[in-house]
């Protein structure tokens, strides 16, 4: 009996136990399933948000350009500058001074973007190609160029080369040019008014041996601020006429707006180095990325802790595959790279690359040109990058700035800044961590017009 009742007292306090367990897993299972709904509605809330700011600039919008029917002649410069692929009837067309379609990619004046006729609007649109006025009514100056964001001033610079001169040839066989007038800097507030700040590194007029002297080629300069010297430190592809230098030189300044001082220039690791760029890591360490070997590959080394010279540090990476205009960027912890190939002002294929460290190995992913029809994401949309800027506060978002080159007539080249996202699988079953894709697709979504998501518009 007291064998049973102590059994039954037992049983039932075990049970007890058993239930008391239960309905503990019952409340913490409850607890984590509205948990992970709130998480869940959080992120869809997010992805929703996301989505349908995003959804604007990632629709596909198509081009149907009908080719005129061929007439006589070419002008014999187009035909050289053509690239060696097919597709070229197009490219023909871009490339000729004289087509009768020539305005649908070089848009003339009266249709230029002018923040200060549309001020007010509080629909800034972008449109890609069209002339840029800055805020006096002059086409904007920057190309080949790059932005810095300075946080001291919370204001954007836009670098570029100033080409607002005539464009000839100074040798027969040599690329059409125009002399040196120096680095042009614009800032802004909201990406798309630009004020213009004058040059902040001009050319040599008289000294014939300085690198900066006009009859030289000063291209692609990019500025990165280091915050422990407190200075603005500019790094540029230096060369003479024939691109037979291929140096790179690099200046200095105070603020943002210069002026900069010039210090050298010298080959890269005793290099050649001709179209480049600089990327500054979250960790304040900074890189210099050069083609190299004849334009074959490119080289990516380390920049000293002031930004003004190189350590000995160098990769080679890209071998054998001729890329040049390199824009780099860094999304979750990866790296990529939006290069061109190597056909002068002439427009070609871009392509991404993927890399867990700046210093590679890097990996090719793909063209990431989306839209317009098989030869825009043939030829980069008739442009070659050279920048790409993270939007701040939109993750995942950046606007890729390329030049739509006008070898007739370089100063009139273009501006076409897309966006650019980061996200889903690439097109090409490349490298695989556990069955998980290492990169994500990179896309550059083609647009004639575009703006901002309103999120990134409306705040102060
Ligand atoms: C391109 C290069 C430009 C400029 C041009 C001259 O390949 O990207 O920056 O150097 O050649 O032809």
């Amino acid at each position: 009996m007291y064998r049973y009742f102590a059994f039954s007292l037992s049983g039932s306090r075990c049970s007890l136990l058993v239930w008391s367990l239960v309905g503990c897993l019952l409340i913490l299972h409850l607890y984590t399933f509205v948990h992970d709904k709130d998480v869940q509605n959080q992120e869809n809330h997010m992805r929703i948000s996301h989505h349908s700011q995003f959804r604007e600039l990632e629709e596909v919008e198509e081009e149907d350009i009908q080719i005129p029917p061929p007439r006589g002649k070419r002008s014999p410069r187009a035909a050289k500058r053509r690239p060696r692929k097919p597709h070229t009837s197009l490219i023909d067309e871009f490339l000729d001074e004289s087509s009768q379609i020539r305005r649908i990619f070089f848009p003339d004046l009266e249709t230029a973007m002018d923040p200060m006729k549309d001020a007010g609007n509080d629909t800034p649109y972008y449109y890609p190609g069209r002339i840029w006025l800055d805020i006096e009514g002059n086409p904007i100056q920057a190309h080949g160029g790059g932005i810095l964001y300075d946080e001291i001033t919370k204001t954007y610079y836009w670098y570029g080369e100033f080409k607002d001169g005539p464009t000839y040839h100074a040798h027969k066989r040599g690329a059409a040019r125009v002399d040196v007038i120096g680095v042009g800097c614009y800032s802004s507030k909201d990406m798309w008014t630009w004020k213009n700040e004058g040059i902040v590194l001009a050319a040599e007029e008289k000294n014939e041996t300085h690198d900066l002297h006009k009859l030289n080629v000063l291209e692609r300069p990019k500025v990165i601020y280091n915050d422990k010297t407190g200075k603005y430190v500019m790094w540029m592809h230096i060369d003479d006429a024939n691109y037979t230098k291929a140096s790179v030189g690099v200046a200095i300044s105070d603020s943002p707006t210069g002026s900069f001082h010039y210090l050298y220039s010298k080959r890269p690791h005793g290099f050649d180095s001709r179209d480049m760029t600089i990327f500054k890591d979250d960790d304040g360490v900074a890189y210099i990325l050069y083609s190299s070997e004849d334009n074959s590959e490119l080289h990516v080394g380390t920049l000293n802790e002031d930004y003004l010279d190189m350590t000995n540090n160098m990769n080679r990476i890209l071998v054998g595959q001729h890329r040049e205009a390199p824009a780099l960027f860094k999304h979750r912890g990866t790296y990529y790279m939006i290069t061109s190939g190597c056909t002068g002002w002439a427009p070609n294929e871009a392509l991404t690359h993927a890399a867990e460290s700046v210093m590679g190995p890097w990996e090719t992913i793909g063209n990431p040109c989306i839209g317009g029809n098989k030869i825009f994401r043939l030829t980069t949309f008739f442009s070659q990058g050279t920048f790409v800027l993270p939007l701040p506060g939109l993750p995942g978002s950046f606007i890729f700035m390329a030049d739509r080159w006008n070898p007739a007539d370089l100063r009139d080249s273009r501006y076409v800044w897309l966006p650019l996202t980061v996200g889903g699988p690439v097109d090409q079953p490349l490298e695989y961590n556990f069955g998980f894709p290492l990169w994500s697709r990179v896309s550059i979504y083609w647009h004639k017009k575009w703006r901002l998501p309103y999120s990134w518009r409306d705040k102060d």
